[in-house]
């Protein structure tokens, strides 16, 4: 067998002691929650939102991530985090602020101090948001952020490259594309992750060895792509979903007028998003 086609997983254990998920009241959250317990013995889900009460082989832990002593509390005895919770659109930065860049701060600082190794960072698409539709983009692509949402992202991104470089916490950072039940327009075709992808995604962001810092693109093997993810080989993330299972019904209905410029770039309608407040 080539090297090429070796699975970095082969040989690993995909199986963990306790996985803390936050953001798990959220659309992803939701997704992930049943099946994270694959995974893990404990899965400790956590959101600012109401989670009900706790499943079989789950711990629920409410905590507001801009609040740093409840974000310590909250680390204390996982093996790895997978950290969706944050605001997920576009919003007035002072929304945006205690969330996403001090809650991914807190996050980083109580995983340093409980010894977490590993955090899987939800990332954006929307921090490469302004380049242009059908623009090739790979990891190493400089950010070019659509908004104060997509710029929390590129501070995430770049807090876990100081954590491993400083402090040897590994991430992978997944710029996620548009991971819906459905696409649902012709910028989804291009950037739509099934859930059974982002599944795959996660797992290997948690468990194929040595990653270091690493960036990924969160989509499908849909038949257009904007972005190249041979830079994050070492992860063997082999897409088997597709949003072409959707096109007729996408292309169905007129394209954006040629002078939106929702069409024009790859973040879509948050090019289009405040000024907030004026
Ligand atoms: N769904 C996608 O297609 C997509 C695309 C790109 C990136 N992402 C990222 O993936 C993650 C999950 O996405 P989603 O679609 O499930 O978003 P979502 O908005 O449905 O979920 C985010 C969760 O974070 C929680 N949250 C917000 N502020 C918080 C705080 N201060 N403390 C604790 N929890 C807080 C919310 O209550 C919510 O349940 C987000 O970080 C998002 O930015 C998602």
């Amino acid at each position: 067998m080539s090297l090429a086609s070796q699975d970095p997983l082969d040989g690993v254990t995909t199986r963990c002691h306790r996985i803390l998920m936050t953001g798990a009241a959220g659309n992803l959250g939701k997704v992930l929650r049943d099946r994270l317990k694959r995974y893990a013995d404990v899965v400790r889900v956590s959101d600012i939102a109401d989670l009900g009460t706790a499943r079989e082989q789950e711990e629920v832990a409410a905590c507001d991530l801009s609040d740093p002593r409840a974000v310590h509390e909250l680390v204390a005895g996982v093996d790895a985090i997978v950290h969706l919770g944050g605001v997920s659109v576009e919003r007035p930065f002072e929304e945006i602020l205690p969330a996403n860049i001090q809650g991914t701060y807190n996050l980083y600082e109580a995983a340093r101090r409980h010894g977490v190794r590993r955090i899987v960072f939800a990332s954006s698409n929307h921090v490469i948001g302004y380049y242009k539709q059908g623009e090739m983009l790979d990891a190493d692509t400089p950010p070019r952020p659509d908004g104060y949402y997509g710029v929390s992202k590129a501070f995430g991104e770049q807090l876990a490259s100081f954590y491993f470089d400083r402090h040897g916490i590994e991430t992978v950072a997944l710029r996620i594309g548009s991971s819906f039940p459905e696409a649902k327009d012709r910028r989804m075709m291009v950037t739509w992750l099934g859930y059974d992808d982002l599944e795959q995604l996660i797992k290997r962001s948690i468990f194929v060895p040595d990653v270091g810092f690493t960036i990924a693109y969160g989509a499908s093997a849909n038949r257009d792509r904007w972005w190249d993810n041979s830079k994050a080989a070492r992860l063997g993330f082999r897409p088997v979903e597709s949003s072409e299972q959707f096109r007729a019904r996408v292309e169905s209905v007129p394209p954006l007028p040629a002078d939106d410029p929702a069409g024009w770039y790859q973040g879509g309608a948050f090019v289009k998003a405040g000024p907030f407040g004026d």
